[in-house]
């Protein structure tokens, strides 16, 4: 009997803990909207690891509309999350989800491009823990920009490195040129990052595919 990806991620889905009412909201928000937000079991793989590590400082690369920013902070009641989004409207609309939670204190959202790391950022450095889920083309360049800013024994996360599976088929089969090319641009990052000499890295197939990144303490 073959079981696929897709009935043991209903599975998985099905034991979860129903969430809060007002994460359930901003759940059906993000569907109702189309905004991209992290899948059930991506979220809670990432928030167990997270719970494991005890970040103090957290920077995540994509905000949207603060759903991930928020359940970091709730599960992890100790910790800063700092969090980039260059959209206008996501940004306002995290804002306002953030103060309805009443986290703004734990949450500090930054408005711009994260291509270019701020010096509001910057100088919060160092992160002990980095999450990258913003434009999946750009992994690579904001995993090099951001690093720097990881603290020595830190973390880096990666959503989305499975790309619904379509890193693993072959490539040549899908038709939207677009989606080929970034497709390729994943999996060339989920090769580099394999081969990063600084890091340790190992890929959950859970929710869109989560690479966990752990740095390599260098001993003499
Ligand atoms: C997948 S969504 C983030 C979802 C969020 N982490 C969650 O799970 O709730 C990606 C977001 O990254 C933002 N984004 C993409 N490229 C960016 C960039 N270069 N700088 C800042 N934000 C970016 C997009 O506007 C989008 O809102």
């Amino acid at each position: 009997m073959k079981i696929g990806h897709e009935e043991l991620t209903g599975y998985l889905e099905r034991l979860q803990k129903p969430r809060p009412e007002e994460i359930m909201k901003l759940e059906a928000y993000a569907e109702a909207h189309g905004v991209p937000i992290m899948e059930p079991t991506g979220i809670e793989a990432l928030l167990q690891l997270l719970s494991l590590k005890n970040p103090k400082k957290i920077l995540e690369i994509g905000t949207a509309i603060g759903y991930s920013a928020i359940r970091m902070a709730l599960k992890l009641p100790e910790a800063e999350i700092f969090t980039i989004e260059r959209d206008e409207n996501r940004y306002h609309e995290a804002i306002q989800n953030i103060q309805s939670f009443q986290l703004e204190n734990r949450i500090h959202v930054f408005f711009g491009d994260a291509l270019e790391a701020s010096a509001a950022v910057q100088s919060m450095a160092p992160y002990d823990a980095l999450f990258i889920d913003a434009a999946k083309g750009q992994y690579q360049k904001f995993f090099s920009l951001y690093e720097q800013m990881l603290a020595d024994d830190g973390i880096i996360f990666t959503d989305n490195v499975l790309f619904k599976g379509l890193v693993a088929g072959d490539h040549s089969q899908i038709e939207s040129k677009r989606i080929k090319k970034l497709v390729s641009k994943i999996d060339d990052y989920n090769h580099w990052l394999m081969e990063h000499p600084d890091y340790e890295t190992t890929i959950l197939p859970v929710g869109d595919g989560l690479a966990v990144s752990k740095k390599e303490v260098k001993r003499i």
